[in-house]
């Protein structure tokens, strides 16, 4: 069986204002009509062989989470609530220990829920090579072509090719966020792909990995699921054994230490995490001016502007390249290659309470 594990707990701010702490950005529909979680289930639920996914999400998340995929039409295997946020290789645990009470040969796919994916096909193709070397034993990756030197992305150097999978790679090895300098050598060098956030692995491949890396996160997640209790559509995850788990990302604990990694070379996945305004701004549809215009807008003479609006109307005359986004009680007004310092005023607000 293939059981996909959707990861909703993150919180992003870097689409401040539309994304806020009590509503991140897998919730938002930043791409289309549906939102990146709803595009994530829908995804998943096309998937050959792929049976209904398991949602890890945070105990604040879980009326958003449910509701939404209730709306698409899509009942999760489980939604799954965190008490207190670990990071990702504990959120993977839970999910992990989850598929095998349902198949102990179960094949976990993990994915962010809070990415696009505009090639279905490609990504159908990319999972079924991902499956062929998950059989062989293999903890996968997806490697998606790296463009420029961004730090805030896993590196994966490409092995010798393995002849069971198609664009299938042995991983020589994997760098969790480099700095700037390493990221540069990486692109230079060549070989290397950007990690795209996405696992595929048995279950019990990646729990006996935790096991030798993270034992004080097996157990911990072991004890939470073992003493969660379900409540209504949700599973609770023991409160005080969760807390008692590490905290830290898949990357850094299982995947940047275990030798069993593999890699597709996901090509054509037109994938995005939408890690700014100024992503989002680059794969949305645009007019012959470059302008992408959302909501009630009027662009006069503008260029490579995108304006959201959400409420009121804006109306921008002769600018270029800004970013404008209009939201019931905030409005970002800013230059598209300084968009990366949302960040900051999201802190400036935060420590002014
Ligand atoms: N359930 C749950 N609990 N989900 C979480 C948690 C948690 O504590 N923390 C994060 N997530 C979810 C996020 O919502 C997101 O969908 C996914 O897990 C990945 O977490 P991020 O925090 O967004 O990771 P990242 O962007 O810094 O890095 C990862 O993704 C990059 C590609 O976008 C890494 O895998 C990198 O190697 C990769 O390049
Ligand atoms: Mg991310």
């Amino acid at each position: 069986t293939l059981i996909p594990i959707i990861l909703g707990g993150g919180s992003g701010t870097r689409l401040w204002p539309l994304s806020r702490s009590g509503y991140p950005k897998q919730y938002l529909a930043l791409h289309g009509d549906d939102s990146l979680l709803q595009q994530t289930a829908l995804r998943a639920a096309t998937l050959p062989g792929a049976i209904a996914p398991i949602l890890i999400t945070s105990e604040a998340q879980r009326f958003l989470a449910a509701e939404q995929l209730r709306s698409i039409g899509l009942a999760a295997g489980a939604i799954v609530l965190e008490p207190c946020a670990r990071n990702t290789a504990p959120a993977v645990a839970v999910g992990a220990l989850l598929a095998l009470r349902q198949d102990p040969d179960a094949h976990i796919l993990v994915l962010p829920s809070d990415h696009v994916i505009q090639n279905h096909e490609a990504f159908a193709d990319a999972v079924s090579s991902a499956l062929a070397l998950s059989c062989a034993g293999r903890l996968v990756t997806f490697g998606i072509e790296p463009t420029a030197p961004e730090t805030g992305y896993g590196y994966i150097r490409r092995g010798a090719p393995i002849a069971a999978a198609a664009n299938g790679f042995a991983v020589d090895a994997f760098v969790e966020k480099p700095d700037r300098a390493r990221a540069e050598a990486f692109l230079a060098e060549g070989h290397y792909a950007w990690n795209s956030g996405m696992f595929l692995f048995r279950a019990a491949a990646y729990l006996e990995e935790l096991g030798r890396f993270e034992p004080a996160m097996l157990a911990a997640a072991e004890l939470a699921v073992e003493r969660g209790h379900e409540d209504l559509d949700f599973l609770r995850l023991d409160a005080e054994a969760f807390a008692a788990s590490p905290s830290n990302s898949i990357d850094y604990a299982v995947m940047e230490r275990t030798d069993r990694a593999a890699v597709v070379a996901a090509r054509d996945l037109a994938w995005s995490d939408i890690g700014s305004w100024s992503s989002l701004s680059d794969i949305s549809p645009a007019d012959e001016n470059g302008n992408t215009l959302i909501g009630d807008t009027l662009a006069e003479n503008c260029r490579g502007t995108y304006l959201r609006a959400e409420h009121r109307m804006i109306a921008a005359i002769g600018v270029d390249d800004l970013i404008v986004v209009e939201t019931a009680d905030a409005v970002l007004v800013a230059r598209k290659s300084d968009v990366q310092n949302v960040k900051t005023i999201v802190e400036r607000l935060a420590s002014a309470g």
